[in-house]
């Protein structure tokens, strides 16, 4: 019966991450999929999160159902961290937020309904982008097409390219933006470009949807809304996914967010409904722990203040590694600007290390990055770095470049 099902190729991504685990290289350094590591190279239990959890085993509470939208302190404890304490929209009942299974929960949501309410639009997504937006957008029925976004000459982005490409757009279509910490390039637009955006969007009628996974990873996690605020405070019918994959640690949880930015509360009231009904026909509800855990650290001072402190240390650990992986490359590679490793931001840098070279780390030095040339920086460490160096050394040096 099932014989005429083709296999699923894997996903580029996660495929590598399981060669990583599988690989018995010695000195293997996983900078593939964003995930964060501490200096000892672990993936981190957040001492806020951990607090959280020991209160919420003691409440030793019921496992019962969630409520399609999810947990209501886990949704308000998320609209003030991503729209800010002090936004109108906010104030006004204007905006519709749902609890997801991640980003890409939101991603696949946000789609849906994208789909069901405005089954004319298209949606452009950055050139490059995640590779998983294109996919997910597709399954969901939408055409996707991309934007001008990353510059290899200049390593920055080309604004004029991605501004004309906006103002060229038919109303009420879909321009997927990522506020910070831009996945895979790392470099992400300037305050101005957005202002610029934000005028293309009223002008032309556009739905901008943020993909914003990384808050905190950047410059601070009320500079890395920034975007979303301006956009919202714009006026403009905003979509946002988050997720807390990252920022909190909590990867397997699947804590994530999708929230539509309305004209009205009555507007926001009946998005929501909506959003409901979009999680009742999927998974009918969302997982309980990780949303208990969230809410329990952003809902209590102490513990929020603890988990700022936290995500401040991630965000500057990842700046000192991009320095001293740049300190090490300027010094076994002269003549090759590596000036792109500090500028960009956040977990992700656009090495420019082309798909053969980046084969020959996997298997020669068991360094693994994407064959797109993506470093995860926040897989760097003090005790791995020379290593990394050392092979991006051999590799390139030996390529003769
Ligand atoms: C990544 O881009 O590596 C992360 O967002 C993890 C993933 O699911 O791909």
């Amino acid at each position: 019966m099932y014989d005429h099902i083709p296999a699923y190729p894997g996903d580029p991504i996660l495929s590598l991450f399981q060669d990583f685990q599988r690989d018995a290289h010695p000195s293997k350094v996983n900078l593939s999929i964003g995930l964060y590591y501490d200096d000892a190279g672990r993936i981190p239990v957040l001492g806020s999160t951990r607090i959280a959890a020991d209160r919420v085993r003691e409440a030793d509470a019921p496992h019962t159902y969630l409520p399609m939208e999810g947990l209501a302190a886990y949704r308000q404890g998320l609209q003030r961290l991503v729209f800010g304490a002090d936004c109108a929209a906010l104030a006004e009942g204007r905006i519709a937020t749902l609890q997801t299974l991640g980003g890409s929960g939101a991603l696949r949501l946000g789609a849906e309904f994208v789909k069901r309410y405005f089954p004319d639009s298209a949606i452009w997504i950055s050139d490059p982008t995640w590779d998983n937006h294109r996919v997910i957008f597709s399954a969901a029925g939408l055409d996707v097409h991309t934007y001008p976004y990353y510059d290899a000459q200049t390593n920055g982005v080309r604004v004029d390219a991605m501004l004309a490409a906006f103002d060229a757009l038919p109303a009420r279509s879909v321009v997927l933006l990522q506020p910070c910490c831009h996945n895979p390039t790392g470099i992400d637009l300037t305050r101005d470009t957005w202002r610029d955006v934000i005028d293309v969007c009223q002008r032309r009628g556009l739905i901008p949807f943020l993909d914003m996974a990384y808050q905190g990873f950047g410059d601070g996690l009320a500079e890395d809304a920034w975007a979303v605020r301006a956009m919202t405070d714009a006026g403009l019918p905003v979509i946002v996914s988050n997720s807390f994959s990252k920022n909190f640690s909590l990867y397997g949880e699947r804590v994530g967010g999708l929230s539509v930015v309305c004209a009205s509360a009555s507007a926001s009231a009946t998005v929501l409904s909506q959003l409901q009904a979009g999680v009742r026909r999927t998974y009918s509800s969302p997982p309980l722990f990780g949303a208990q855990l969230v809410a329990t650290v952003l809902n209590d001072d102490t513990l929020r203040a603890q988990w700022e402190n936290e995500v401040a240390g991630v965000r500057e650990r990842i700046k000192r590694m991009r320095g001293a992986l740049k300190t090490r490359l300027d010094a076994q590679l002269p003549g090759r600007a590596f000036d792109a490793l500090v500028t960009q931001r956040g977990m992700f840098s656009y090495t420019g290390i082309g798909a053969a070279d980046v084969d020959r780390l996997r298997t020669e030095h068991g360094v693994y990055l994407l064959r797109s040339g993506r470093m995860c920086i926040a897989g760097l460490n003090d005790a791995n770095v020379d290593h990394v160096a050392a092979s991006i050394a051999a590799v390139l040096g030996g390529a003769g470049h």
